[in-house]
């Protein structure tokens, strides 16, 4: 009886200290691109929860814009901006990989996929570790962000510069992932092992035969290859400047304290996990609201055949005249509506049923009624996750075979072949 009160004063104090808790203070070292994409939901749902979010964006930033009603922004200027933010530069490594990936099979095309992907992730590297040492040598920045009494430090570590920030101004590290600077992210933390754990780019399951489990060998060597001769040393150069020699980059993301990892076992290959990952995929699934008014006549018009959406990646903006072509004409032959995000050239088969937009609310029309089917090139989960959300059946031309997720779908019989394109099929 006699310990009551004393439980009673524990639950009032408690208590107390919950309502006079304030928000965090979290500082976030996003990348640009379609990865800050699905940073920025979390800035939001941040921000609506009360958190005081700072955002570091480097002054030609494509994505990140300086202000905004969620955060406040950190500008970093550099003399040359990193390659990864310069469109043309990723939409050609993009059009490169999607021709060498035609021509799958050939020993040259395979070489000449590893070469390119090296050289663009050696640059990119390269500018990463350029803009932190920028950040490191600005002291005046770093006294500042010592003073600012940040919480944690919120990072996506596919360049890996957030997490070098954090160890220098000792925050705690959180990571928005999937990708690290040398692969897949579970790599870095989790038993991988190589026979029954596909390595990127390798296209297999997690039953592969004797052959195959060889295979598998020789893409994990490549990206041990590109780990140690690629993408480490220039933060390596770091580390030794500004840590000593004893801390490496690795060493610091796997001493990560949380992992919010972009992905969900529906589409994940079963593999061993550690238990500071969170899984968040799916998290940018939200209800539609009502289309702007004439996109909505234009949807009610296809009466009961209902509308095709078709967009390319964030990066990838066209195809090319010749298939943008062979895509026009088949659509054009379809009793359904079609709209169609088109940055390139206007085709001349474009078919009286298509409607061409440069941008399109893509929630919003996954979310119609009226949507039938969802035709996009490679499976980035981020647009895969969206139409996986509204229950709409994925198209999917069959030019990005590294995806994973498609992968496993196609395993548990989610998925298919069809000639050369992969449908998913919805629930
Ligand atoms: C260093 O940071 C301060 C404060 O953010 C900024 O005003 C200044 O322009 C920066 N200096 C350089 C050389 O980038
Ligand atoms: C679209 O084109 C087809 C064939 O060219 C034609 O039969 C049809 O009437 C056209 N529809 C509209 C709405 O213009």
């Amino acid at each position: 009886m006699g310990s009551y009160p004393a439980l009673a004063f524990v639950l009032l104090f408690t208590a107390t200290l919950a309502s006079s808790c304030d928000g965090g203070k979290v500082l976030v070292f996003p990348i640009d691109g379609s990865h800050w994409l699905n940073m920025k939901i979390l800035v939001e749902a941040l921000h609506s929860r009360g958190h005081q979010v700072t955002v570091i964006r480097t002054s030609t930033s494509w994505y990140i814009s300086e202000i905004s009603p969620y955060y406040t922004s950190i500008t970093i200027t550099l003399e040359e901006p990193p390659s990864i933010e310069s469109q043309d530069h990723m939409t050609s490594f993009l059009k490169r990989s999607l021709e060498i990936r035609r021509n799958k099979g050939s020993l040259w095309a395979f070489i000449d996929f590893y070469q390119i992907l090296f050289d663009l992730m050696g640059q990119n590297q390269r500018a990463m570790a350029k803009m932190v040492t920028s950040i490191f040598e600005n002291k005046t920045l770093v006294k500042e962000m010592r003073e600012s009494g940040y919480d944690l430090l919120l990072a996506d570590p596919a360049f890996p510069g957030g997490v070098l920030l954090a160890h220098h101004l000792q925050l705690p590290l959180v990571l928005n992932v999937r990708w690290i600077f040398n692969g897949e992210a579970h790599f870095a933390i989790a038993p991988s092992p190589l026979s029954y754990v596909p390595q990127l780019f390798s296209d297999y399951s997690d039953k592969m035969d004797f052959f195959q489990r060889i295979n598998n060998i020789i893409y994990h060597s490549i990206l041990v290859y590109m780990y140690h001769y690629v993408a480490n040393p220039p933060y390596q150069a770091v580390c030794d400047k500004y840590f000593g020699h004893d801390v490496s980059v690795m060493s610091l993301v796997q001493g990560a304290d949380l992992w919010l990892m972009r992905t969900d076992y529906t589409f994940e290959f079963p593999r061993p996990t550690m238990p500071n990952v969170v899984y968040i995929g799916g998290f940018q699934g939200k209800p539609s609201k009502p289309l702007p008014s004439d996109l909505e006549e234009f949807v009610q018009s296809s009466a009961e055949h209902g509308v095709v959406v078709m967009t390319l990646g964030t990066l990838l903006r066209d195809l090319g005249p010749e298939i943008s072509e062979i895509i026009a004409s088949a659509f054009s032959n379809l009793p359904q509506k079609v709209v169609r995000r088109n940055i390139g050239e206007r085709p001349v088969t474009l078919g009286n049923n298509t409607m061409l937009v440069d941008w399109l609310p893509q929630n919003d029309l996954l979310g119609h009624p009226k949507t039938k089917v969802f035709v996009t090139t490679h499976g980035g989960t981020h647009r895969i996750y969206e139409a996986i959300y509204h229950g709409v059946p994925v198209l999917m031309p069959h030019l990005d075979q590294s995806d994973n997720m498609v992968r496993a779908l196609k395993a548990r019989g989610e998925a298919e072949m069809v000639g050369r394109t992969m449908r998913m099929l919805s629930h």
